[in-house]
């Protein structure tokens, strides 16, 4: 693995302490791995080594006309060109006279690549609502994109063990340990059917790390993202940031909240490059039915584009619906489709931090190539605990799933109870995505909210409920609510919206 350092001695020469099991460190051979009769990932017909098939300027090189750019997402109201505070500290050290012109102070202190990211909303909502909780007030947060379950005992113990030995101390493989790799291997193939070996997988510091490793490893600038919205939060921002240009492709309520191949048609222009898919959503909980996941990803395959799709809440679905895996379903795409998942939300891992991406040999090579300069390794511990969660069994999120489902369906009752609230309710993930336009421009508490951003704050302020803005999510109008809380807050939570938004008009 390049750029990684494996000691294989103590280099102080102090004792290692107790040989460490090397199981963790030991990979097996490639060939074991792919299950057999599964779809064999990076291996369509006409498959190749080198990853798209563009021309050098980044134009898609033929069998395709222009197009009339789409508009792209959110680009003129980004961060200041200058970017960042305003330039009134002065220079942490002293400059010398003769410093050159390159350093004058019209130079933006932030860079402006930088300065453009905006924070994240749900991780801003979440931490306004735990500070109003630790000044002492009874806040009820529907924010958080979080199971509120602990991360189950024996991924605790395994990672208790882990920190025991020291080979866990050290670096590893800066693409994943092994015997990481092959669990996501196996997991892949007993959870989705499909076939990968070890070469095509990173493990990543949590799918957030994955999505922006992805994005990094297969745009160029100018390349062109289709993105539908609602969107979480992170994706614009992660294509921003590897040089991409975001276009949403907006589907609302009416749809349920599902893009049409008709809609990704009109937005494809020849800038396009990828399209980013993820079912079930954050935010809406929207579930594509198996025959829409497939004919977006035949589209995807006869247009030349390349796919993410964002499995990370693979197994959150309720009611009968299910969330095959794409380049399952559409195997002519498994070169051109990249897969991001984790464990975060599956097994209540959200702080553990560990992720991956799954996908062509030569775009993972290249995204861990990125991460072995950028953050080496993830954290041992992290990784062996990981390593339980995904050998074990799925009793785990079973029993979340139940609590899941409850609560989705008393939350999305005790909204629709609410007039001028309308809830769809979702198929998947912990989310609902009601639209709250009916009640902008009425006084809630004397107070009026012109914009579903006013709308969170009014009511975080009048009921000590917290909610995050639709405009977080590419669609003003609307808010999310995380029902990954216990039944008693989210009955109280939802009581208080109702008494409040009750009296509306
Ligand atoms: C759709 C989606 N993808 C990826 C992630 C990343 O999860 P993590 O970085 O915690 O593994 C999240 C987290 O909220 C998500 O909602």
């Amino acid at each position: 693995m390049p750029g990684t350092e494996v000691p294989s001695e103590p280099r102080d020469g102090r004792s290692a302490g107790p040989a460490p099991s090397q199981e963790m460190l030991r990979g097996t051979p490639v060939a074991g791995s792919i299950a057999p009769g599964l779809p064999v990932y990076g291996t369509a017909p006409g498959a190749r080594d080198s990853a798209p098939e563009r021309a050098p300027d980044g134009v898609r090189a033929a069998g395709s006309r222009p197009r009339d750019r789409a508009p792209a997402c959110g680009d003129p109201e980004r961060g200041s060109p200058d970017g960042g505070a305003p330039d009134t500290m002065g220079p942490m050290t002293a400059v010398s006279p003769s410093e050159p012109a390159a350093q004058s102070p019209a130079r933006s202190r932030v860079s402006r690549r930088v300065a453009a990211i905006a924070e994240s909303a749900t991780l801003a909502v979440d931490a306004k609502a735990k500070a109003l909780k630790a000044a002492g007030k009874p806040v009820i947060g529907f924010g958080a994109g979080e199971p509120d379950f602990p991360t189950p005992d024996y991924v605790v113990e395994a990672a208790v063990a882990a920190c025991r030995q020291p080979a866990m101390h050290r670096y590893t493989p800066a693409g994943g340990l092994p015997v990481l790799k092959e669990a996501i291997v196996a997991k892949t193939a007993r959870d989705s059917g499909l076939a990968l070996t070890p070469a095509q997988v990173l493990v990543t510091n949590g799918g957030k790390q994955a999505v922006y490793e992805a994005f990094a490893a297969m745009l160029d600038p100018g390349d062109e993202v289709l993105v539908p919205a609602p969107y979480w939060t992170t994706y614009p921002e992660a294509i921003r940031l590897a040089g991409g240009v975001p276009v949403p492709v907006v589907a609302d309520e009416e749809s349920g909240y599902l893009v049409s191949v008709a809609q990704l048609e009109a937005a494809r222009t020849e800038r396009t490059k990828v399209l980013l898919f993820v079912s079930p959503s954050n935010p809406t909980g929207a579930v594509y039915p198996p025959d829409q996941v497939e004919a977006i990803g035949r589209w995807a395959a006869e247009t030349g584009l390349w796919v993410l799709t964002d499995e990370i809440y693979e197994h959150l679905t309720y009611g009968g619906a299910t969330a095959p895996s794409m380049p399952v379903l559409v195997p002519e795409l498994a070169d051109r489709c990249v897969v991001v998942n984790g464990v975060a939300k599956t097994y209540a891992m959200t702080g553990w931090r560990v992720g991956w991406i799954a996908g062509p040999a030569d775009v993972v090579k290249a995204a861990t190539n990125l991460q072995s300069h950028a953050t080496s390794n993830v954290a041992n511990v992290s990784q062996a605990a990981a390593v339980a969660a995904l050998t074990g069994d799925l009793s785990a999120v079973d029993e979340m799933r139940t609590a899941f489902d409850r609560r989705r369906k008393t939350i999305v009752s005790m909204l629709r109870e609410i007039p001028g609230v309308a809830c769809p309710e979702p198929q998947g993930a912990f989310y609902v995505y009601p639209s709250v336009k009916a009640l902008l421009g009425r006084p809630i508490n004397g107070r009026t909210a012109s914009s579903s951003a006013e709308f969170a704050e009014i009511v975080l302020e009048e009921a000590e409920v917290a909610v995050v803005p639709g405009e977080a999510f590419g669609t003003p109008g609307y808010v999310r609510m995380s029902y990954a809380l216990g039944d008693d807050d989210l009955a109280e939570g939802v009581g208080r919206l109702q008494r409040l938004l009750g009296s509306a008009g």
